[in-house]
């Protein structure tokens, strides 16, 4: 399928963020179980919770440009995930892995809020407002989760770490 329209671009820009935010769903288990501080733990389910419901809100959109739901294997979040497993290998200490995962949150919800902050002026370009807000309520919780992400990093005690 060539990429020519506004909507064409709009539709693959969807199909990439469906399936990120698919894996994310697994990615913020993994994220949870791997995290020692219980802050940080329900940080990541609780927007895992939310992610499902991004999940729901897209297929929204696929209705709404008359799309099946369909997801395009992207290689950002592949490659997300795949550093978080090789970090992982290298057997770091619980605070090392807690330091790291709040960073590793950090960049997914950027890639993502980029994505949404992409799509939501070409739904709104396509006429399709209603789309346009759905887009953006995912939007915010992204940054709402990106702020906690932030915050915890910034309060992060080094002194878990060794010297
Ligand atoms: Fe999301
Ligand atoms: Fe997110």
């Amino acid at each position: 399928m060539s990429v020519d329209s506004t909507e064409d671009l709009f539709v693959e820009g969807l199909q990439h963020i469906y399936y990120t935010e698919q894996r994310l769903v697994d990615a913020l288990e993994e994220l949870e179980s791997t995290s020692s501080a219980d802050e940080l733990k329900e940080g990541f389910s609780e927007h895992r919770s939310e992610t499902q419901n991004h999940i729901e809100r897209l297929e929204e959109v696929f209705e709404a440009v008359g799309q099946d739901p369909d997801g395009a294997e992207d290689p950002v979040v592949e490659g997300m995930i795949e550093a978080h497993e090789e970090f992982v290998d290298k057997d770091p200490s619980d605070g090392a892995l807690d330091r790291f995962n709040i960073a590793a949150g950090q960049k997914s919800e950027h890639y993502e809020i980029a994505c949404y902050g992409n799509l939501t002026p070409m739904a709104a370009q396509l006429g399709l407002d209603e789309t346009a807000d759905l887009l953006e309520q995912n939007m915010r919780e992204e940054q709402n989760a990106l702020d906690e992400l932030a915050t915890l990093g910034e309060e992060f005690d080094y002194g878990r770490l060794e010297v």
